[in-house]
């Protein structure tokens, strides 16, 4: 983790670097810098861009590394071994990558394939919003709560490849209906599947602990 951290405090640095020239060059009349020099603190620590920094970090190497596995199963003995491969490994891999990196990764969804990644009544509530915002062409930002031991950050997972749809496609076109009976053998309650490219798949839901940030 010691480069990751590098890498936040690079872009720390870079952020303020930026800020601090973006309003010297402003020089807006209307504005009375000596009192606002007074107020305003140099250099703040921003907690939840901080969460988010490391947030976007864990959700990238988590999607690489599970993305990585589902192509190389594929690859070693096709969609169905994948599958296999997916219901026995997944949550363990990811819970892995949670303990390397000292945060808890999770992938929660309002139509999920295991029971164990549904979403709550908040996060449904957030995909909602994300799938809405995605629909008006807006960019759907990262959310970031503060609990108790430290901080839940939430992404949305869009649907980008065509892989995906392998797996969570629409039945008889991208999605086989052998593969799609195959698929409820492991998950008799499935709801992952007519899902298309650019649809909201899910949330990454990572915790950060409090630590971890100050
Ligand atoms: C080989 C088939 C396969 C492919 C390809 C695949 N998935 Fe999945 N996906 C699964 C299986 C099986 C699970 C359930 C894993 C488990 O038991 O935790 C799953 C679970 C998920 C979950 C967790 C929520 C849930 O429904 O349980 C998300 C999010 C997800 N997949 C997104 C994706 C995305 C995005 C892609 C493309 C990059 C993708 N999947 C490609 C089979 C696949």
């Amino acid at each position: 983790m010691k480069k990751a951290v590098v890498i936040f405090m690079g872009v720390l640095i870079f952020g303020f670097v930026a800020c601090e020239t973006s309003q010297e060059s402003e020089q807006a009349p209307s504005q009375t810098p000596e009192t606002k020099e007074e107020t305003t603190p140099k250099a703040t620590f921003n907690v939840e861009d901080s969460v988010k920094v490391i947030g976007k970090k864990v959700a990238m190497a988590t999607f690489k590394a599970l993305s990585a596995e589902v192509v190389r199963a594929i690859r070693d003995g096709g969609p169905q071994h994948a599958i296999k491969y997916c219901n026995a490994k997944a949550n363990p891999l990811v819970d892995s990558i949670s303990k390397s990196l000292g945060v808890k990764i999770a992938r929660v969804s309002h139509r999920r394939r295991n029971p164990a990644n549904s979403a709550n009544a908040y996060e449904r509530e957030l995909i909602k919003k994300y799938i809405e915002q995605l629909k008006a062409g807006k960019n759907p930002e990262p959310v970031v709560l503060n609990v108790d031991t430290g901080y839940i950050f939430y992404a949305p997972i869009v649907i980008e490849k065509p892989l995906c749809l392998t797996c969570h496609g629409i039945v008889g076109r991208e999605l086989s209906p052998e593969l799609h009976e195959f698929i409820k053998q492991y998950y008799p309650t499935d709801s992952a599947y007519n899902f298309r490219t650019g649809d909201v798949r899910g949330l990454w839901k990572i915790f950060v602990p409090k630590e971890k940030v100050s």
